[in-house]
């Protein structure tokens, strides 16, 4: 047992040691600790808060997460207003801003601290003798919204400065980002679930910053540059710009790597030059620099014009996103017959590239935003990215509005029906064995060695039997003669002998093979097992409807939806009769595979049986129609407990769940055999 006393000086040293930690992982980018003795010492701080809480201060770690939902935010009053910057957008305006500052200045040439200007959300960090106080939005400037919960979660920000010489009253300003990285995943997962996009880096980390619930914040992987200082009281920074961020960092806070002393408008040009050629290749999207009088007394001498310094000037990039208008929705159809919406624009420079087609990734995306030809809509390019259409102008809409944008019922290329189950995302073409789109992988699919198992048949191959026209189809492969496979190209005789053989010898297979070399979306090699075991033969599985098909394990609504789909295609259906008619076959069902008396109960199985694998029990117990689950709930049938069965076992008797031993397992077996 620990005294309290003991518990208090522990939990200091954890708060100052996690402290550290993290600024050595955010702001260094320098871990010493691998990130599971990191968690290991904010768990034992955690436990301390919680048998204590008065030890929770406002500066501990442990009060970056968790607090509870706002109703609203604050305002934050601020004496020092947060300004904007006067633009420059090209070198010219740049060297007019130079000239402008050495004629106030009344200097030959002028030092200036070059920095990226960051695409993120203006903050400001109000510290009091040291410690994270209060942190609030750029507002309007004078009046923000107080966001101190929501900047907690931001790992890099310190809650404690480092080292001392600190002014007692210090305000922070920087700019909160989400690097590229996390916003590609936060919108790749948006475009899976099909939900609404962010346009670009800036609005996601606004969007993540302006949350009530902090937890959300949380989440979002943001990072902020600290590039500046407003009210400063009980002491004094550096009189240069460059040395103020240098003290700032040295305090704990992090400040971008890229920022830099340049002299005169050369310098300056060169820099900007410089970092527009990088741009594309730094972790975060900026979208310009700034340049800053290096000088503090002759930031003071110039004053400010408006809202801006004159001291000061951003020069922008050309910009990531646009607007344009989208004249049409085409399709495109891929290897595995997905359809990928693209949109047809009327030309727009995106940074620095003329634009006319963007990808509208999935049909579940166009219905979201709602997009009908007529409509102008944001385009995005970044980096070597294809182009995406981020959203809608909802203001510019075409008057009057055309019919809502329907997915196309024909495969453009084939003409086989489009199925998208219900709540799918994504929409297929259900022509797999016959799309012309889709023919090299349908017959790659075909040929492997999971599927048919035809030994030699690789992609190159493929490939020139396809180029060359002689496949269109997987059934196109048994009629090819030794000849017409010896004259491709690095074929020998002797190989195009061994490859005919091997064509041969695959026409001998299992119905659950077969079933997946045929590439129906989502029928994987368990999914075709499941069939071949419930059906028993290819006739019934290709009957069955929806319903029925769901009755097979693990087949769910989207699972039986694409399967009908497939056999439904009259294509697929003419490719599969060709098939069986050049000799595809496979046994017969050793037992009329209708009887499958445990339909509708789940077993656990639990334990080591003596006479089979735990597997093979469980393949017999599928075959009998019942579901084999890994845990046991009220909802459990029976348990199935072999030697030395533990918790599953106590579980069960817990809930009053019926146990069958090995040898009444085995006579439940043979009953139904
Ligand atoms: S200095 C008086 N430095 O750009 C000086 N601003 O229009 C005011 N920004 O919303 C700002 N990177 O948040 C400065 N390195 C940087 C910056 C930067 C991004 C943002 C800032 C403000 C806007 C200025």
């Amino acid at each position: 047992m620990t005294t309290p006393k003991q518990d208090a000086a522990r939990a200091a040293v954890l708060r100052e040691q996690l402290n550290y930690h993290n600024y050595r992982y955010y702001v260094l980018d320098d871990p010493e600790i691998p990130d599971a003795e990191y968690d290991r010492l904010l768990r034992e701080l955690q436990g301390l808060e919680e048998k204590h809480p008065e030890l929770v201060a406002p500066d501990s770690p442990t009060q970056r997460v968790g607090a509870a939902p706002l109703a609203e935010f604050g305002k934050v009053r601020r004496e020092i207003p947060m300004l904007s910057l006067a633009n420059a957008y090209n070198e010219e305006e740049l060297a007019d801003f130079d000239r402008r500052v050495r004629e106030g200045l009344e200097a030959e040439s002028v030092e200036y601290n070059a920095e990226p200007k960051m695409d993120g959300v203006a903050v400001s960090l109000i510290y009091r003798d040291g410690v994270f106080m209060q942190g609030a939005t750029r507002g309007d400037g004078t009046t923000g919204e107080d966001i101190t919960s929501n900047l907690r979660t931001i790992r890099a920000i310190p809650l404690r400065l480092f080292g001392g010489g600190w002014p007692s009253g210090l305000e922070v300003r920087g700019e909160v980002y989400l690097p590229k990285e996390s916003f590609e995943a936060l919108n790749a997962e948006a475009i899976r679930r099909g939900e609404k996009l962010f346009a670009n880096p800036r609005n996601a980390a606004a969007g993540s910053l302006r949350q009530l619930d902090p937890r959300i914040t949380a989440a979002r992987r943001l990072d902020i540059f600290c590039y500046g200082v407003g009210k400063v009281a009980g002491g004094a920074l550096p009189d240069r710009q460059h040395q103020v961020l240098e003290r700032l960092q040295s305090w704990g806070f992090p400040v971008c790597p890229e920022q830099t002393v340049v002299q005169g408008a050369d310098g300056c040009a060169a820099y900007y030059r410089g970092m527009q050629a990088r741009r594309d290749g730094l972790p975060y999207e900026i979208d310009g620099v700034v340049f800053k009088g290096n000088g503090v007394r002759e930031q003071e001498r110039l004053g400010f014009v408006a809202r801006a310094p004159r001291w000061a000037v951003a020069c922008k990039f050309p910009p990531k996103e646009e607007t344009t208008l989208l004249k049409a929705i085409e399709f495109q159809v891929g290897r595995t017959g997905a359809l990928t919406p693209v949109a047809r624009l009327e030309p727009v420079r995106v940074g620095g590239v003329t634009v006319t087609n963007a990808t509208l990734h999935n049909m579940a995306m166009v219905e979201r935003m709602d997009l009908r030809p007529g409509d102008t809509v944001i385009v995005r390019r970044a980096g070597d990215v294809i182009p995406q259409v981020m959203g809608m102008v909802e203001s510019r809409r075409p008057d009057p509005l055309p019919e809502p944008f329907r997915a196309p019922e024909q495969c453009p290329v084939c003409g086989s029906a489009v199925v998208r189950p219900e709540g799918e995302v994504v929409a297929h073409c259900s022509g797999g064995l016959y799309c012309p789109a889709q023919r090299k992988q349908a017959i790659h699919h075909f040929a492997a060695r999971r599927a048919m198992d035809i030994d030699g048949l690789g992609e190159k191959l493929i490939d020139q039997l396809v180029e060359r026209g002689l496949v269109e189809s997987p059934a196109d492969l048994y009629g090819l003669t030794r000849e017409q496979l010896a004259a491709l190209d690095r074929m020998a005789e002797k190989s195009a002998a061994n490859l005919h053989a091997a064509i041969e010898k695959s026409k001998q297979t299992t119905l659950a093979r077969f079933l997946y070399s045929l590439g129906i979306p989502e029928v994987g090699e368990a999914t075709a097992q499941q069939l071949a075991d419930e059906f028993g033969d290819l006739d019934a599985v290709m009957a069955a409807n929806e319903e029925r098909l769901q009755q097979a394990p693990d087949v769910g609504p989207v699972v039986a939806g694409h399967i009908a789909g497939f056999f439904r295609e009259p294509h697929n259906r003419a490719v599969i009769e060709r098939l069986r008619e050049s000799g595809v076959h496979w046994p017969a069902p050793e037992r009329a595979p209708a009887v499958r008396p445990l339909v509708g109960q789940t077993f656990v199985l639990t334990g080591t049986l003596e006479s089979m694998t735990r597997d093979e029990a469980k393949e017999r117990l599928q075959r009998l129609g019942a579901k084999v689950a890994g845990s046991v709930s009220a909802k459990t049938s029976c348990v199935v407990a072999g030697a030395e069965a533990g918790s599953k076992l106590v579980k069960a008797q817990e809930l009053g769940v019926p146990v069958l031993d090995e040898a009444r397992f085995l006579d439940l077996l043979h009953e139904y055999a």
